[in-house]
């Protein structure tokens, strides 16, 4: 068994400096991120940012060309098998880890059995975290190919974490559900990050998961381009969490960049059909000068008022997002 004081760090993911290197490319460049026991640690990034290769190194299926990379304290490189029992995996196409003739619990045997469990210890197990997701003993039993998409992302999720491991890793677990059960997966993850402590570290696309997690990594072409809690990221842009918004009469790209180009103003970005959020900083003391400043440059407004931005706003003045027309800073 390993001792305590083998640990190479306190964290329970800690990724230091990480280069991998396919040929010439470099997947990543010099990632550093991490997450404490408990947390739960969103990967974010547009498609090829190296999202998943983080995932490959973590699970020790590809080697860091530089770097480190550390679960549960333990370097991945030197402890493959003990990782191998501290990571769970649940990999983005359910399909590759379910057995669509059998029902969860079937499922779950088959798993287990792969970790050297017990059927009795199997059966005990996929039934406590189903149980957490949500799942009665009719869908306990039911076949996978009568679940519904929901479901049988939970399914997958559950032989993911049927050897009880203290971190659980999931990549694009809510890609391809539709809104409802894109929240109703993420709650579900929740709620087993608080009944049973695991770490999660998941990986999206999707913005809304920035919601449930304690720490966010943006991955912007190999690189961590932010890493911080929600509230650091959002603290991170002027105005803190709020800005001004701007309802005009009508919107033309010249109006725009008149708006752009008023004193203080450090971004903008669009608020629905004909308004935009600048970003400025002391928000709360920027809207009389504002005002004043549309008048005297005879711009019609409806109205000036302040609001809060969120993490929506922050990724559309983000330049990684501007291939969707975001604005540069
Ligand atoms: N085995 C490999 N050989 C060569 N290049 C690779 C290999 N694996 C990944 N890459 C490249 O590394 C980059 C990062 O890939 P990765 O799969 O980590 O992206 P991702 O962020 O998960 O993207 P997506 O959101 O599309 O899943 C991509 O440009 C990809 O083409
Ligand atoms: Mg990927």
């Amino acid at each position: 068994m390993e001792k305590a004081n083998t640990k190479e760090t306190h964290r329970e993911i800690d990724i230091i400096d990480l280069k991998v290197a396919f040929g010439d490319f470099y997947a990543l460049k010099g990632a550093s991120f991490f997450a404490n026991k408990r947390e739960f640690l969103g990967i974010i990034g547009a498609s090829g940012a190296g999202k998943t290769t983080v995932l490959r190194v973590l699970t020790g299926q590809i080697k860091p060309t530089e770097g480190q990379a550390f679960v549960g304290g333990y370097d991945v490189t030197k402890k493959s098998k003990l990782i191998s029992l501290l990571v769970g995996y649940v990999p983005q196409l359910e399909h590759l880890s379910l057995y669509y003739d059998f029902n969860p619990l079937q499922n779950a045997q088959f798993f287990g059995r792969l970790f050297g469990m017990r059927p009795k210890e199997i059966e005990k197990r996929a039934r406590d975290v189903l149980t957490i997701l949500g799942f009665d003993e009719e869908l306990i039993t039911k076949r996978v190919d009568r679940l519904s998409g929901g479901e049988r992302k939970r399914v997958s999720i559950c032989l993911g974490m049927i050897h009880n491991p203290p971190v659980l890793l999931l990549d694009e677990p809510t890609t391809g559900l539709d809104a409802h059960l894109r929240h109703e997966t993420l709650n579900y993850l929740k709620e087993l990050n608080y009944e049973l402590g695991t770490t999660m570290v998941i990986i999206s696309h999707d913005l809304e998961v920035v919601d449930y997690c304690t720490r966010v990594c943006l991955l912007e072409e190999g690189n961590v381009s932010q890493f911080g809690t929600p509230e650091e990221l959002i603290s991170s842009l002027p105005g803190k969490g709020e800005g001004v918004r701007v309802a005009l009469k009508t919107m033309t790209p010249e109006i725009i960049r008149r708006i752009e180009s008023l004193p203080g103003v450090q971004y903008t970005a669009a608020a629905g059909r004909n308004a935009i959020k600048l970003f400025i900083d002391n928000p709360s003391e920027q809207i009389l000068p504002i005002i004043q400043k549309l008048n005297e440059i005879k711009l019609p407004f409806e109205e000036v008022s302040l609001v809060e931005v969120d993490f929506f706003d922050y990724f559309a003045v983000k330049p990684w997002k501007a291939n969707n027309g975001g604005i540069e800073s």
